[in-house]
């Protein structure tokens, strides 16, 4: 059970880019429905990396980051209901209005109000001892509690497998084969699809997406169009002009191409491979919170299967060496987690 909520709290904060500190903070204070969650271990995910570097403008200094966590809820606000304290639960990091066309049809990730943990610096984030969220952000998880930190990413690739309609006859081929390539593979195989191919030029995750039980493809020696044979859908989890171009060539007439990479925002487009071969290119975000439950659902089962994903686990002092090293590249590491209660992690 938990014990007594503390005052002050440690938070990583984004000093400077560049730079996290370590810092006291406040314990944030659980408003009228929302839940305190005691976070015991949050991923560092690319967009924390860009955030830290200061290359997608999407993060600010003094903010506290972290969105990809699994805590123990701690205490409850007002009202809030659907948890009990002690219970283990992963976090949907978008907040959205509830009210408009999209959160009312269940497409809350794509409510033009829509908020994100982790990204506004204005709201309770995870690298941090304590979350606040709204009880319905917080879903159980009943599994190993470090699978739990990869229920965000995971539930990325759930979603944009299922944007582009993989089924079991679907003959796939994922561009990328980073945390989120990683986790449309994944997807990938859990809706059945008859083959997955994963195209990646860095050796050290080619490896690991082949230790995952992928058939990989380096781009840089081979031409992946042709190893790819037929393909129904690919998913272009790097989103460059390169990928684009690569995924429309390799896709057969009639299929479909999905891009969830945010690898540039603006890219150039074959237009013809587009109209002449009726191909289908469609966006993926995030994640339907009924596909981010599901991922969750789905997880805490498939603990064997997902360990691997987890390069390694360090505690907070170690996590600006840790950004630092993946940010300039001398850290090869495909997901590291930052546990702020290793003694809860298992
Ligand atoms: N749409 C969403 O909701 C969403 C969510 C999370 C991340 N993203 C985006 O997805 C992308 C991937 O995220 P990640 O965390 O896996 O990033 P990552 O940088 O860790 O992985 C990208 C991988 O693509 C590989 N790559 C580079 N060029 C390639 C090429 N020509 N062909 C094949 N592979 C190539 C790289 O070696 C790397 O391993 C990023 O752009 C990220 O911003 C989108
Ligand atoms: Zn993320
Ligand atoms: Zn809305």
């Amino acid at each position: 059970m938990p014990t007594t909520v503390p005052a002050q709290m440690r938070a990583l904060v984004l000093a400077d880019f560049g730079n996290l500190l370590l810092e006291d903070r406040p314990t944030p204070v659980p408003a009228p429905g929302e839940v305190l969650v005691r976070i015991v271990a949050t991923g560092i995910c690319g967009s924390d990396l860009h955030g830290y570097t200061g290359e997608n403008g999407r993060r600010q200094p003094g903010q506290v980051m972290g969105h990809e966590t699994v805590g123990v809820v701690a205490a409850l606000g007002d009202g809030a209901t659907g948890h009990a304290l002690g219970d283990v639960v992963v976090l949907n990091p978008n907040l959205a209005c509830g009210t408009c066309a999209r959160c009312l049809e269940g497409n809350a990730h794509i409510c033009a109000r829509r908020r994100v943990i982790g990204v506004d610096p204005a709201i309770s984030s995870a690298f941090a001892d304590y979350l606040a969220a709204p009880a319905a952000n917080l879903v159980p998880f009943a599994g190993d509690v470090a699978v739990g930190a990869l229920v965000e990413p995971l539930a990325v690739g759930y979603h944009a497998a299922l944007r582009g309609g993989v089924d079991a006859d679907s003959r796939v081929l994922v561009l990328g084969g980073g945390p989120i390539g990683q986790a449309v593979a994944i997807a990938c195989r859990r809706l059945g699809a008859a083959s997955v191919l994963v195209s990646e030029p860095h050796p050290a995750r080619r490896t690991l997406v082949a230790q995952l039980g992928f058939a990989v493809v380096d781009p840089g020696t081979e031409d992946v169009h042709e190893a790819a044979g037929t393909i129904d859908v690919t998913i272009d989890a790097v989103g460059v002009s390169a990928t684009l171009a690569t995924a429309l060539a390799a896709t057969s007439a009639g299929g479909t191409v999905v891009l969830v990479g945010m690898g540039a925002p603006t890219v150039e487009l074959p237009a013809y491979a587009i109209s002449t071969a009726e191909r289908t290119l469609v966006g993926a975000f995030c994640y339907a919170p009924a596909h981010f439950a599901d991922t969750a659902a789905w997880a805490a089962g498939a603990v064997a299967e997902l360990a691997p994903l987890i390069s390694r686990t360090v505690g907070p002092e170690q996590a600006q060496a840790a950004f630092a090293g993946l940010a300039d590249g001398s850290d090869s590491a495909s997901k590291i987690l930052v546990a702020f209660a290793p003694d809860l992690l298992n």
